[in-house]
């Protein structure tokens, strides 16, 4: 009998996880530029979070969680987005009692029982930032502006979509125009739609069903009955990405899959993804944090999948930063074997990345196995090397030699250029 990993999830090998691990470098960078603070909530909450927070006629809620009692009858579900999570943590730590605007960020895994398919997983993974406390235009910019940045530097080009689906003053007449619109052609939509015209009208025009979105080419738009705050704010958070060089399309239609959004809502889509061409979204939620028992707070924020990224940095023939070992050690007899192996702990207590060889083979494998890993630096040490102190050293990418005293290899590693690893991406 063995065993593989669930349908949906998957491993991640140390090919991958040096890729992962740049994009989360990247991520953190940005982060500290804009100033945002590393939050780290459960796996799992309370199912009641994410069932009153994201809403229960989402599909998130209705169809995807994984969910389960535990053996003290509570109802638990693993995680299947950050913000409910995130405010629940607000709340609960008075976050919003010691500052008037609370930063957060969060990267890490998510769980949601959707059907697998290219870019669509059970397990993914996410990285998102939460502004929590302001409704200025400026924060929901910022959103925005720190996605782009981070798609900027490494290097994915992006379609952003943007709109405004109003709030609790605006939107009951706008569904209420919507509905009845939908009531005339309700006999020739999808069963989905039909159902969700009458639960959540707004996600019929999220329908991808063809014959759907023919019927609702002229359907009433949210942009048309907006209030003039939700319009004003709408047309400020435009005009602070015009002033920032950043694109949009404003696009009526948008209307994203989890309940809690008021105002702003956007996406960003990606062509080189395929059918899920989503690599991430946000918006603004001002009801959030009292639905979930807080007190009235307004929030902005947004959330990528990093596999998607991942996905379109490999489809561009992203280039990462070298793996291979600067120093590959070769020792030639037992002796400078020993020797190798202490040398190689000191230089790598230096910062100095180091490989060496284990299987006790001949200086022609070792040089073979130090050509395959990309070393850009050889240290041979034999009889006479040991005798003098002194190693031979081989730059394999200039192809020169010289000999360099055993006490002055670590200073000498630190000074000598780096790998050849270019980045080529900026
Ligand atoms: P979401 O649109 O549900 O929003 O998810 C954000 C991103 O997570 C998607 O655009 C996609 O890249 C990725 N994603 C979602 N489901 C999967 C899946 N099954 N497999 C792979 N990737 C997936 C949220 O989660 C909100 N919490 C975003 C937010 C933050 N809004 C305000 N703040």
């Amino acid at each position: 009998m063995t065993y593989k990993s669930v349908k949906g999830t998957k491993d991640l090998l140390p090919k991958d996880t040096a890729a992962w691990l740049h994009v989360e470098r990247v991520i953190r960078e940005v982060m500290d530029a804009y100033r945002y603070g590393e939050i780290r909530t459960p796996a799992f909450e309370d199912t009641a979070v994410f069932a009153r927070g994201i809403g229960e006629e989402t599909d998130i809620v209705g169809k995807e969680m994984y969910t389960f009692t535990d053996k003290g009858g509570s109802s638990l579900t693993l995680r299947p987005e950050m913000t409910a999570p995130v405010i629940r943590a607000f709340i609960q730590h008075s976050m919003g009692e010691q500052t008037s605007i609370n930063k957060l960020y969060y990267i890490g895994p998510m769980f949601r029982q959707e059907r697998p398919q290219a870019g669509r997983f059970r397990q993914f993974h996410q990285f998102g930032f939460e502004c929590i406390g302001q409704q200025s235009p400026v924060c929901d910019a910022e959103i925005i502006m720190m996605a782009a940045e981070i798609y900027r530097r490494l290097g994915i080009r992006f379609t952003l979509k943007i709109n405004s689906v109003g709030d609790p003053t605006c939107r009951p007449q706008y569904r209420a125009a919507l509905q009845e619109f939908l009531r005339d052609v309700h006999d020739d939509l999808s069963p989905e739609s039909q159902r969700r015209a009458e639960t959540n009208p707004m996600r019929v025009l999220d329908s991808k069903d063809p014959r759907d979105r023919e019927l609702t080419a002229g359907a009433p738009e949210i942009l048309d009955y907006l209030s003039d705050e939700c319009r004003d704010h709408f047309h400020a958070t435009l005009a602070l990405l015009d002033a920032m060089g950043i694109a949009y399309e404003v696009d009526p239609r948008l209307v994203r899959g989890l309940d809690y959004y008021t105002m702003t809502a956007f996406e960003f889509v990606s062509a080189d993804l395929g059918s899920q061409d989503a690599l991430g979204g946000g918006g603004r939620y001002d009801g959030l944090v009292s639905q979930l028992g807080g007190k009235d707070t307004p929030a902005v924020g947004f959330a990528a999948g990093l596999e998607r990224l991942l996905m379109v940095m490999d489809k561009n023939g992203y280039t990462f930063p070298e793996q291979s070992p600067r120093v590959y050690l070769v020792g030639m007899d037992e002796n400078s074997r020993a020797w190798a192996f202490q040398q190689a702990v000191s230089l790598r207590r230096s910062g100095v990345s180091v490989e060496l060889d284990y299987a006790e083979r001949s200086v022609k494998a070792q040089m073979r196995e130090a050509n395959r890993l990309g070393a850009r630096y050889v240290v041979l040490a034999g009889e006479a090397e040991m005798q003098t102190s002194t190693a031979q050293v081989k730059d394999m990418q200039e192809g020169t030699q010289e000999s360099v005293e055993f006490e002055r290899l670590a200073e000498y590693f630190i000074q000598v250029p780096q790998s050849s690893d270019t980045m080529e991406n900026s």
